[in-house]
């Protein structure tokens, strides 16, 4: 039996080869994020679970089956964050960022959930989270609905994603639909899922999440939501619906995509893609306007989503469509040859960097022969490499291209930095 220590279950590392596509993910959403004036919120990955159960609801798959729940040092029960939205609303609101105002704020991090891990669904996951306080209308619903679909554009991704949305009703909306459904499945009790069963009692609209093929069939004849909503709801839906197909964004409306979660009324969307297999969504959200108010602030009108960055990860994967270059991190591999020339070589890197701020060059450490350090050159991905050679006063610099066989050529040193200058501006 092996002795090494192996990662959890479902938490993934990610290696070097991987890193610069997490990199660029992030770096593409940060620069849309702020070029729509959103910003950036932080908050711990622990948190009370109280702040859970309150507000994502008791009887969720999330909160009865998911969490990663503990007891620290001092008895108090923490949870590792499952989701971010209760997060940003204790931090928004406890940093005093809601009251009578406007807040557009974004987030990006672990998540973890102990689900059964598979393709796309992972028991540490990353998500950006985009989150709207204190605008009612459906306009803030519209921005965030082209806010994504900015994502797929600048992912080039845009075909592979389609946009599913519904309106699930105010709360009342939502009791009185409650009863309805309870009275249509009450006889029918016997024939459900045993989560449904309870659910019957405690909960009953998440019988509609249930994942059971005989209780979804039970459910085909069951009253329907839509039949339920309100006039004030149907038409800030409509509006909604108005403005995405001004903005050509095409959409199908659902009437039975309901969230998992309990805090959201009115629009909920999921951005659902055919080429992930069965963990299709790739971003879900949707209003939440009583969730400010029942963790403890004031009544507050709040829509937000999440992305799943693994998903979007797979997705560019699969489609084969990130651009060309971006595992290239290196520009240059600077050989070091001969005993004299270490402590000349990392300070002329210095210089070099200094004048040449985007310049990535990697300064080769642990000494060896030319071949040897050649070859390491070739293997590092960089374009070209510098050797340095000799022994102090006596020491040269060639330029060597990588990426052909044309023969390295000799440097002046007070050339290395327009030389190199020249071709970064090639590339
Ligand atoms: P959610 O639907 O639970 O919503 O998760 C949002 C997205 O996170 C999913 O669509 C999926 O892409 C990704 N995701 C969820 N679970 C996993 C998993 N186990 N492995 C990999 N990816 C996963 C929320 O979390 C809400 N907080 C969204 C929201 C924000 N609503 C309003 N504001």
């Amino acid at each position: 039996m092996s002795n090494k220590i192996q990662a959890i279950r479902g938490m993934n590392d990610v290696l070097p080869a991987e890193s610069s596509r997490w990199q660029y993910l992030e770096h593409v959403l940060r620069a849309l994020l702020g070029g729509h004036g959103y910003r950036e919120i932080r908050f711990p990955v622990l948190e009370q679970t109280q702040l859970f159960k309150r507000s994502i609801g008791e009887v969720t798959d999330i909160v009865e089956k998911e969490m990663y729940t503990f007891e620290d040092r001092n008895g108090d029960s923490l949870t590792l964050r499952p989701e971010g939205t209760a997060c940003c609303v204790r931090a928004a609101e406890q940093g005093g960022l809601l009251y009578n105002q406007t807040q557009k704020l974004w987030y990006m991090g672990p998540m973890y959930r102990h689900e059964r891990p598979q393709k796309g669904r992972y028991r540490q996951f990353h998500q950006l989270g985009v989150e709207a306080f204190g605008m009612a209308d459906a306009d803030i619903e519209a921005e965030l609905l082209l806010l994504c679909a900015e994502f797929w554009r600048a992912f080039g991704v845009e075909d592979l994603v389609q946009l599913e949305l519904n309106s699930i009703g105010s709360s009342e909306d939502r009791a009185r639909y409650g009863v309805a459904l309870r009275d249509f499945l009450v006889p029918l009790r016997l024939q459900l899922d045993e989560d449904s069963q309870r659910r019957l009692e405690s909960n009953v609209l998440r019988i509609l999440d249930s994942k059971d093929p005989a209780t979804q069939a039970l459910l085909h004849d069951a009253p329907r939501l839509t039949a339920f909503i309100g006039d004030e709801s149907r038409q800030r839906f409509d509006r909604l619906l108005t403005v995405l197909a001004e903005a050509g964004i095409p959409f199908r409306h659902n009437a039975s995509l309901v969230r998992g979660l309990d805090y959201y009324n009115g629009m909920v969307f999921e951005w659902t893609t055919e080429r992930l297999g069965a963990q299709a969504t790739v971003c879900a959200g949707g209003r939440y306007d009583n969730l400010v108010r029942q963790l403890g602030g004031s009544p507050t009108p709040a829509v937000g989503f999440a992305m799943g960055l693994e998903r979007l990860l797979l997705l560019l994967t699969d489609s084969a469509r990130w651009p060309a270059g971006i595992d290239d991190c290196l520009d240059v591999y600077l050989a070091l040859v001969g005993g004299g020339v270490q402590a000349q070589g990392l300070l002329l890197a210095r210089q070099w960097r200094q004048a040449l701020p985007t310049l990535r060059l990697l300064t080769h450490c642990g000494g060896g022969k030319y071949n040897a350090q050649l070859k390491k050159a070739y293997g590092s991905g960089a374009r070209h490499a510098l050797i340095l050679e000799g022994d102090g006063p006596q020491s040269s610099i060639k330029l060597k291209a990588l990426t052909s066989d044309e023969p390295a050529t000799e440097l002046r040193l007070a050339d290395v930095v327009p030389r190199l200058r020249q071709l970064l501006q090639a590339h």
